[in-house]
């Protein structure tokens, strides 16, 4: 039975290809995407089945099943991809066989080729060893041990090395290199399947869901595939939330997909102020709940969409602050989901009373543009009038949501509105927000040549009072 296997990530390629080589007693050419698979049938190569990852550089998996509707192919097709079938738009182009969710991918794969073997065709492999060798390098991306390794001493005499749960880091890596002179280890072929899924797993890269975070499904899934408890833990309970808030809002007009191009932008601010992918896709998630949570009430829907109709870049600025202040919270010591959400939410609401012809968000203290006196008054009152406005639709957010929205134009230094707080006076969560909100406009005025020390720099003397200067300390540690 021959089988090509489409899979950009070539050490899944690599292993998946060496591992069901060996069990399954199959023949299979691996290729890197799905034009090199497409040129492939195109020479007249013949298989009994296509096995194809769906995001690849070069030609999708979904480029290839066009192709294969196109030719009028008959060959078997299995989906092996982070992405459930659901969510392919090609996926009713051609008969699909099977879809294989990553990254528990070894026992369908093998269940599939089974149900496809033909008669006569034996799965007696032709196993020689008990072991199969891996290279260094592929270890070190799994990082944490997954089963155990083994160093060979003669053709039949293994021993082991490593047990799962050890860390195998990069350094780990050199050091066999250098003093041992190895470039691989051994695993037991009875550990093959844990094998293949946590390499399977340490592929899936987490920006590739950043874009579906709108979705409890695929936040559950990335929940589930973190290693890390406390992310883990966020990630599920605003899986479960947004469960809730589709309940209440089946049909958001104003949906994260028609702001995706904001969300790209700001996702890319954030990855260069040098947040992990982990915090991002954490930030998206949470950015796309306080949506959810805005165009589920009737009254802020409303005012939302007049804010956003408006020009003046007002989806721009609410997202790149939902992001920034979410995403600065996520480094800071008291770090938590409800400080994120409660940050993300007061985003979208903070400038609602701006909506309307002439509004704009200036510095009061040094207008950029000549402000008549009612515009002046108007923008003065802003934040006072965002607050009353929710109270009067008996929208009743936490304390400090209206901390935030209140205290949105304050300053450190006693200079902002509408009450000339200075230093600890502001709310810690409200420092952060009038921080994010900082770093937007910095970033807007210097478009695309910013950086975080740069930043900082700028802002050394006026953020040493109150809890400013824990932001400062939390954002340093970022390392850049
Ligand atoms: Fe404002
Ligand atoms: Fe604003």
């Amino acid at each position: 039975m021959k089988i090509l296997l489409v899979e950009d990530e070539e050490d899944l390629r690599e292993a998946l290809i060496r591992i069901l080589q060996l069990k399954q007693n199959v023949e299979i050419h691996g290729v890197d995407s799905g034009n090199a698979a497409i040129a492939k049938l195109k020479a007249g190569e013949s298989y009994q089945l296509i096995i194809s990852d769906y995001n690849m550089p070069n030609g999708s998996g979904g480029d290839l099943l066009k192709y294969l509707a196109e030719s009028k192919s008959s060959i078997p097709f299995i989906l092996c991809s982070s992405m459930e079938l659901s969510e392919i738009p090609e996926a009713g182009i051609y008969p699909i066989l099977g879809s294989v969710l990553k990254p528990d991918v070894f026992r369908p794969l093998v269940a599939l080729i089974e149900k496809l073997r033909p008669i006569g065709d034996s799965s007696d492999n032709k196993l020689s060893s008990q072991f199969f060798r891996v290279s260094l390098e592929v270890i070190a991306k799994i990082h944490t041990v997954c089963c155990p390794l083994f160093i060979q001493l003669s053709e039949s005499k293994f021993i082991k090395v490593f047990n799962t749960g050890d860390e195998f880091s990069k350094e780990e890596e050199t050091r066999f290199r250098n003093t041992k002179k190895l470039d691989s280890l051994y695993v037991r072929v009875d550990d093959c399947e844990i094998f293949v899924n946590a390499l399977a797993k340490s592929t899936i890269q987490i920006q590739s869901f950043t874009d579906k975070l709108n979705n409890p499904k695929s936040i559950q899934r990335l929940a589930d595939l973190i290693d890390d408890p406390v992310l883990k833990n966020d990630l599920s309970d605003i899986a479960m939330m947004l469960r809730v808030t589709e309940i209440n809002a089946p049909n958001n007009i104003l949906t994260a997909e028609s702001l995706k191009p904001f969300y790209r932008k700001a996702l890319a601010h954030v990855e260069k102020l040098g947040f992990t992918p982990e915090v991002m896709a954490l930030v998206t998630a949470n950015v796309n709940l306080a949506l959810s949570v805005v165009m589920g009430t009737d009254s802020l829907k409303e005012s939302l969409k007049n804010l956003f109709n408006q020009k003046g870049g007002h989806e721009s600025h609410s997202v790149d602050i939902a992001y920034l202040a979410c995403s600065i919270a996520s480094v800071m010591p008291w770090k938590s989901d409800a400080a994120r959400h409660k940050l993300a939410l007061a985003a979208f609401l903070h400038d609602i009373e701006l909506a309307g012809d002439s509004a704009q968000e200036v510095d009061l203290m040094h207008p950029s543009v000549n402000l008549t006196a009612k515009e002046k008054r108007r923008i003065r009152e802003h934040p006072e009038k965002v607050v009353a406005k929710l109270k009067s639709q008996n929208c009743n957010f936490a304390y400090n949501i209206e901390q935030i929205l209140l205290q949105h134009h304050e300053r450190p230094d006693g200079t902002g509105y509408p009450r000339k707080l200075m230093g600890s006076a502001i709310d810690p969560l409200a420092s952060v927000f009038i921080v994010a909100h900082d770093l937007v406009q910095y970033i807007e005025s210097n478009s695309g040549h910013h950086s975080l020390p740069d930043f900082l720099k700028l802002k050394e003397e006026e953020y040493k009072v109150g809890h400013f200067h824990k932001i400062v300390v939390a954002m340093q540690s970022l390392g850049m």
